[in-house]
């Protein structure tokens, strides 16, 4: 769960004193830090392995927690392992979404190393299969080779410009022909009318079942950067930026204590915001794999990467809506209402589940520097 900037907006402030004072903010109080990685330098480091993972940090996380380790091996190659504190226990308790986010960032990797005509080969688990939590194994063995044959891919244009969108998307859905190009394998989409008020519904409640459950809902309050020093400071997890937040965190209307507590008013704003981006969904796009093995997650992880990134070349907005996807008991009833509305085979596992569609952009999102995720 990722809350909205434009909940806190309309909760935690409204008054149009508070706007016009934080408006002359909106230049010096935005994170800078935080965002460096989204500005590399041009001239892209000797060692194609660091330009390959400058890239691949770049990659959507769950809860933007960045969970890679990476240890460099030989001159060739490298160990991609799993910093096991930074996963999401109570949304995501086998950390299937963690993997999926080893997926993101492995296909960034793949698709940097190919701008510079190297192959990256990639052994996923080669000490086996983590089940039914991940360990201190490594999620990926990679090996770096220079190949005539490696071809740039064109995806590579639109990784520093693809983001998560949390905004309200426009009623006007994309057009057919943008959504047609989003599929490929096992990415699927639909602009279904009745299939879309159905499936609001259910990502409707499920958001709502993720807040009102207070270890699910305090599991992203944690993680909540509220503010310009607090993001820059973190690098990680969820941002709330921008002047109004800064205006009303001063004045101590948005702090992580209001907004953990239902009875608050913040919270119930926050809710509803959160109720109206989850039926804000003029298109949806899903990825279904045929099991739930570690495998098939890294692979929609991949695939999902891919079809972001397509969607930012088309200037598509894309968020996801992993809620109803997630494994704990309260959540049981979305987890197969989701599976039976979108017709999945059995044993087959929706890994992704996203709205798409027209919004205003957003800024990127914080990012540790690559040098944090280096082992020795
Ligand atoms: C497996 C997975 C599940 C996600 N689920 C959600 C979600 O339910 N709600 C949401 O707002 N963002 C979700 N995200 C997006 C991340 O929060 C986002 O990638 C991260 O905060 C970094 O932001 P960025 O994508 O703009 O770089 C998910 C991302 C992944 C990879």
């Amino acid at each position: 769960m990722a809350v909205g900037r434009r909940n806190f907006i309309l909760g935690a402030g409204g008054s149009l004193a508070l706007v016009a004072a934080a408006g002359t903010w909106r230049v010096t109080r935005m994170p800078e830090k935080a965002i460096e990685p989204w500005h590399p330098d041009r001239d892209p480091p000797a060692d194609v392995r660091l330009d390959a993972f400058r890239h691949a940090i770049l990659a959507p996380n769950p809860h933007n927690r960045q969970p890679w380790l990476i240890r460099l091996e030989s001159d060739n190659s490298a160990i991609v392992s799993c910093d096991l504190d930074k996963r999401l226990p109570e949304t995501d308790p086998f950390d299937r979404q963690i993997v999926i986010g080893f997926g993101t960032f492995l296909e960034l990797a793949r698709i940097a190393a190919a701008q510079r005509g190297i192959r990256m080969d990639m052994t996923p688990f080669p000490d086996g299969d983590p089940q039914p939590r991940l360990d201190t194994r490594p999620v990926a063995r990679l090996t770096f080779v220079a190949d005539r044959a490696v071809r740039p891919d064109p995806l590579y244009r639109s990784i520093l410009k693809r983001r998560t969108n949390r905004e309200i998307y426009s009623k006007t859905p994309p057009g057919i022909s943008q959504l047609t190009a989003l599929q490929a394998g096992d990415v699927r989409t639909t602009l279904d009318p009745v299939l879309l008020g159905k499936l609001r519904a259910i990502t409707v409640a499920a958001i709502s079942k993720e807040m009102t459950t207070h270890r699910t809902m305090m599991e992203s309050v944690r993680l909540l950067r509220i503010g310009r020093d607090e993001i820059d400071a973190a690098g990680d997890g969820l941002a709330l930026s921008g002047p109004m937040i800064e205006a009303t965190r001063l004045l101590g209307l948005t702090t992580r204590e209001k907004l953990a507590d239902p009875a608050s008013t913040a919270f119930k704003i926050g809710l509803d915001g959160q109720r109206e981006i989850y039926d804000s969904v003029p298109a949806a796009l899903w990825i279904s794999t045929q099991d739930n093995s570690r495998n098939q997650q890294l692979d929609a992880g991949r695939q999902y990467v891919r079809a972001t990134l397509r969607a930012a070349a088309l200037g598509l907005a894309i968020h996801p809506m992993s809620q109803s996807l997630q494994e704990y008991p309260e959540m049981a009833e979305y987890l197969a209402a989701v599976h039976a509305l979108l017709g999945v085979p059995d044993g087959h596992r929706i890994q992704m589940l996203a709205r798409i569609g027209h919004a205003p952009p957003v800024s990127p999102a914080p990012r540790l520097p690559l040098q944090s995720h280096l082992v020795a």
